[in-house]
């Protein structure tokens, strides 16, 4: 039996990446999953496979920071699997631009997509868990939100808002047994990093105390352990941080 037999778990981001890697942990920990995103070629493939190896699947193609989107999609999610127990928010983008060349444009849509999409996924999946009296919310934010990045004004702001979110949501509904959490990873190797130079990736790599970048596989646990009982009953509000050692808050 896995840790999370039988959970529904709506995954935003699911076609690639982290939000793809806890997907696999959370399938082999026996959960159910809806997988958003707005990949469909990935998001095809990705249910085929889960399909086959007997895992309960299904998808919608969305964009998250679309409000009726979104509530089409946690509607869809309740009517094909059920309720969500569990709602990973890992959709996201990045962007480098420094602030005296950012349009008004650049900031706008990483605030739409890496922090207001946060909000509507929760807006529409808390009324949920609060009814049923349980479930797990784990945001998927950036140690940038915490220590900042230079031609990332727009992502850190954008990520230091999810953090805030997670923790002013943790209070508002712990009370009712839905524990709000974030993951701030340091750098990962996915198709996000893959637009950064590697003479900037062997710089990092060299500042980080553990040396290198983590893999997607090293995130997911962290997003397994937050969302199982026992091991994430007393996180509320948190945000861990699996990030080579980048920072130490
Ligand atoms: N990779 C890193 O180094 C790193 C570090 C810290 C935080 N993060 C965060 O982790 C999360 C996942 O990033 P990743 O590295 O796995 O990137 P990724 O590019 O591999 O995956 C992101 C996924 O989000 C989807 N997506 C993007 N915009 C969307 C939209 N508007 N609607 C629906 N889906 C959308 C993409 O199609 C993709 O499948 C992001 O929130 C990112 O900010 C990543």
């Amino acid at each position: 039996m896995g840790v999370l037999q039988q959970q529904v778990a709506l995954v935003t981001g699911a076609a690639s990446g982290i939000g793809s890697a806890i997907a696999d942990a959370y399938a082999a920990e026996g959960a159910r999953l809806f997988l958003a995103d707005r990949d469909a070629d990935r998001l095809a493939a990705l249910a085929e496979r889960y399909t086959a190896q007997g895992t309960e699947v299904a998808t919608a193609v969305v964009d998250v920071a679309d409000a009726e989107q979104t509530r089409q999609m946690v509607e869809s999610c309740v009517s094909e699997l059920g309720a969500p127990d569990i709602l990973v928010n890992s959709a996201g983008i990045l962007t480098e631009v420094p602030l005296v060349d950012m349009d008004v444009e650049t900031w706008d849509q990483m605030i739409a997509i890496d922090l207001r999409s946060v909000f509507l996924c929760c807006r529409w999946t808390v009324p949920h868990m609060v009814a049923r009296g349980s479930g797990r919310v784990i945001n998927i934010a950036s140690q940038l939100g915490i220590k900042g990045g230079e031609g990332l004004v727009h992502y850190s702001a954008a990520k230091a808002g999810v953090i805030g979110l997670t923790k002013a949501l943790a209070r508002e509904v712990g009370p009712s047994g839905v524990l709000v959490n974030a993951i701030a990873p340091g750098p990962v190797f996915t198709p996000l990093v893959d637009g950064i130079s590697a003479d900037w990736k062997k710089a990092k790599q060299a500042e980080l105390p553990l040396g290198r970048f983590g893999v997607p596989a090293e995130v997911a646990p962290t997003a397994v352990l937050l969302a199982s009982d026992p091991g994430g009953n007393l996180y509320v509000g948190q945000t861990l941080g699996p990030n080579s050692g980048d920072v130490m808050p």
